[in-house]
This record gives C-alpha cells, structure tokens and sequence, in this order.
C-alpha cells in the first residue's frame, strides 16, 4: 500500500518514520514533509483538489492528516464527495467532528451537554462585551480568555488582573485584531494541576489509547515566558496508573464517542485529550484536539511497538478497532525541540545547519521539522527546527539519550530548553 502523510513538521515525520516501517508500506510519501522525510512532495494541504490528483495518480491507500487546518476546513469531507476516491482511507475526523478542536465554544457546550469533566465557562460577543465585564468582577484571578476558534496557539491569555482581563477581552472581541478566531471568546476558570496529553485512535465508536506524554509549551526553563508551539515531550505522563486511565476513559473518552455517535458526528481519526489533571488525580479536559501533538508524536512513536497500519486501516471502518489491542513499550521516551533563536517571537530561517554523525542509534532519532535542503546544503526554514527524541529504560536514559544526540546538531543561535522532564528527573 502506498502511504502519504499530510503536513511539514516534526509529528509528520515521526509518524513517517512510524509508517514506512509498516511491512504494509510500499511507498510513503509526506506533502509537503521537509528535509527528513522520506519522499517529500510540493503540495499544500489545504490545496485539496492537486491532494486528490496526487492520491489517484500514486494510488494512495492511506492518508493521514497530521495538521488540524486541513480537517477543520473539510478535507475528510472533500475526498468523500468524490466516489473515485474510495479506495483511499482517511485517517481524521469529518468537519463537523473537528468542530471539537475548530470551536472552543462547541467543544464546551458539548462536553456540558455529556457532563465531560472541564472549566466552567461562559462566551461572550462584541455585542455583549459588557456582561463579559461584569463576569470579570465576579469572579475571580487568574482570568483565561480563549478565542473560539483556530489560532495556532496564539488563541489564549491567562491574566491576573481584571482590568487586563476585561481589556484583552475587548480585544480579542474585535474582528479586525483575531479575525474570525476570535469573534466569539470563553471566559474560562482557571484550572490547578498538572498537565497530561492522552492520545486515542477512534473508529467512531471504539478505540485504541496511545501512549500518554507530558508537553513542555513554554519557552523558557522551569516553565517560564511565552507559550510556544511545544519545547519538548516526555512520555508516559509520569504519574499514569491504571486508575488514572480508567478514569480518563470512563469519565472522558467514552461520553465523547457515545456523545458524538448520538448527536451523527462519529468521532474517527486521531484525538488529542489536553488534560489538567489536580491533587486527587481528577482530569479534566482543557482542550480537544483533532489530530496529534507536535512534540508529543516524536516521543510516542518511539514506544508503539505494534505496527500502527493496521490500527489505521481499522480505524476507518466502524467498530473496527473492537479488540484490536496495541502493545506500548514499557521503556520511556523523550522528545526536545531544537529552534531558531528568537522563537517564537521572530526568528531568522535559512540558518546553516551542521550536523556531526554518530549519535543516531535505533533509539534516538532526530526529526525534522522547519528545514530544507538548498544546493546541496541543509538550512533551517521554521521555528521549531528539529526533535531529538530518545528511548531509554527509564525517563533518565531516555532524556540522557535525547540530550547528547541534540548536542550533534549546530546551527547559528540554536536553543533549547535543558530542563525537559525536569519535576521528575533524578
Ligand atoms: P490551549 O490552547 O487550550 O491548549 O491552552 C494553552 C495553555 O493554556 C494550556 O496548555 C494550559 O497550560 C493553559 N490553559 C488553558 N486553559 C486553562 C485553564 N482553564 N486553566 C489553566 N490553564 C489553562
Ligand atoms: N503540543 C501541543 C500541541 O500539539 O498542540
């Protein structure tokens, strides 16, 4: 079977790397992928019509959406209009589905509708912009906004102060400062704890659960400054237990797949439970996400064990995944992000990137991210440029391992947080 992976960073080239050793695989191709994937191809993913000319042509049997800009403008849908192109199976949830991750406001009003556990919120428009005030003096510090809708991470403000509060909110209400995304903005409680990713393959009404992780979002160590897309992942969540899952699964992933089934939108493709997670061990949920995180994915592939197509071919037919079980290494992982200096405030691009050999072993891989090849040299052409990501027995040796092979990559000003894993590291 012919494989294409759709998106240009590092998840997509963890997941190319997954994929490609899937004795399923034939061909993988990653659009627009970047210097380290395998058969990378120009094309833009929301350029549906040349994506579906290059899955005829190639014969693609498998398309994996690793971006969420593509499933919240429709492309499951889009393949799914033309009949010619049923041979291919879509990995990722239909438009109305992604509305999980496309819409905070329908993500918590449906999460309120199946008693899923989550902040306490409340929308506000330009035109009621006064009662968002009043909600701020009655409440009480931190203030999170949240714009409804994408906003490539740029889409929330936790402020102490209420006058701060009730002036970003007035701004992000304006169309013309967030564009669409921020139309409509949540007025959230501030949740306590500690933070937990929790992945799950869905076929619509069962599932498999990946491997958990632990995501570093900002980018200064000891969790300090400016939230980026992602610094570095460890995985597992460091306190999973089975209690913990069970809870996640019973209290969170099963009400949103029965929700969804019920309402018509059958939830199918990769799901990403963002989690704050407080002293008792409850979890509730601070964001969905259609698709996989990027650190996380770099960390998780490397403790799949199981060959991931046929999960992915499961996963496209209802029930499917019914007793289907995939084994998960017991070793750890860890994944760190290498970036441009200035991240993610603006950053240079076509730095000289040198990389001395030797490092890779099977266990730590580095992935691309923001780089390409130019007359024979290797450049860096986005924020987050690499992941050098690592197994190991223990979380020590996984981040050990990470560590010393980012430290065979060089480019001008090159940064990285040394402090990934750090609450727990020995
Ligand atoms: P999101 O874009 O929804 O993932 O939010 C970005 C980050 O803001 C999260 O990773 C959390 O660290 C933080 N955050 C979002 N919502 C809340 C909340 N209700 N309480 C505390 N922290 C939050
Ligand atoms: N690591 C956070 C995300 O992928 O959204």
């Amino acid at each position: 079977m012919h494989i294409l992976v759709l998106g240009g960073g590092g998840r997509e080239h963890a997941l190319a790397w997954k994929l490609a050793q899937s004795p399923s695989c034939d061909t993988l191709f990653v659009a627009p992928g970047n210097a380290g994937c395998p058969n990378s191809t120009h094309l833009d993913p929301m350029d549906f019509p040349s994506i579906a000319s290059f899955v005829r042509e190639k014969q693609i049997g498998l398309l994996v959406i690793g971006p969420e800009l593509p499933l919240v403008e429709g492309i499951v849908d889009y393949f799914k209009e033309q009949e010619d192109l049923s041979f291919c199976k879509l990995i990722g949830p239909n438009q109305t589905a992604a509305q999980l991750e496309g819409s905070k406001v329908f993500a918590k009003e449906f999460m309120a509708r199946h008693h899923i556990p989550t902040a306490p919120f409340q929308a506000f428009q330009r035109d009621t912009l006064y009662l968002g005030f009043k909600a701020i003096d009655a409440g009480n510090p931190p203030y999170v906004l949240k714009a409804d809708g994408l906003a490539a991470g740029k889409g929330v403000l936790i402020l102490q102060n209420p006058d701060d509060a009730k002036r970003e909110l007035a701004i992000m209400t304006n169309p013309e400062k967030y564009g669409a995304a921020g139309k409509t903005v949540l007025l959230e409680s501030f949740l306590t704890g500690i933070e937990c990713s929790v992945f799950a393959l869905c076929d619509g009404e069962n599932y498999v659960l990946l491997p958990t992780a632990k995501d570093y979002k900002r980018i200064g160590e000891g969790d300090k400054g400016p939230n980026t897309g992602g610094m570095g992942a460890i995985s597992p969540w460091p306190h999973e237990n089975p209690d913990f899952m069970h809870r996640v699964t019973k209290d969170i992933l099963e009400p949103l797949l029965q929700g969804m089934k019920a309402e018509g939108n059958p939830y199918t493709g990769f799901l990403y439970i963002g989690l704050m997670v407080d002293e008792e061990g409850t979890p509730r949920v601070i964001e969905f996400n259609a698709r996989m995180g990027d650190p996380e994915t770099q960390a998780i592939m490397l403790r799949i064990d199981s060959d991931l197509v046929p999960f992915l071919e499961a996963s496209t037919r209802p029930g499917g995944l019914k007793d289907m079980h995939l084994n998960i290494s017991s070793s750890a992982s860890a994944a760190i992000i290498l970036a441009a200096p200035g991240y993610p405030g603006h950053y240079p691009k076509d730095l000289v990137i040198h990389l001395s050999k030797g490092a890779e072993e099977r266990e730590a891989v580095l992935f691309h991210a923001g780089t390409k090849h130019q007359q024979q040299r290797l450049l860096s052409s986005g924020g987050r440029v690499f992941a050098a990501a690592a197994k190991g027995v223990n979380r020590q040796e996984a981040l050990d391992k990470a560590y010393s092979l980012a430290k065979t990559v060089a480019f001008e000003g090159m940064q990285y947080r040394s402090d990934i894993g750090y609450e727990w590291q020995d």
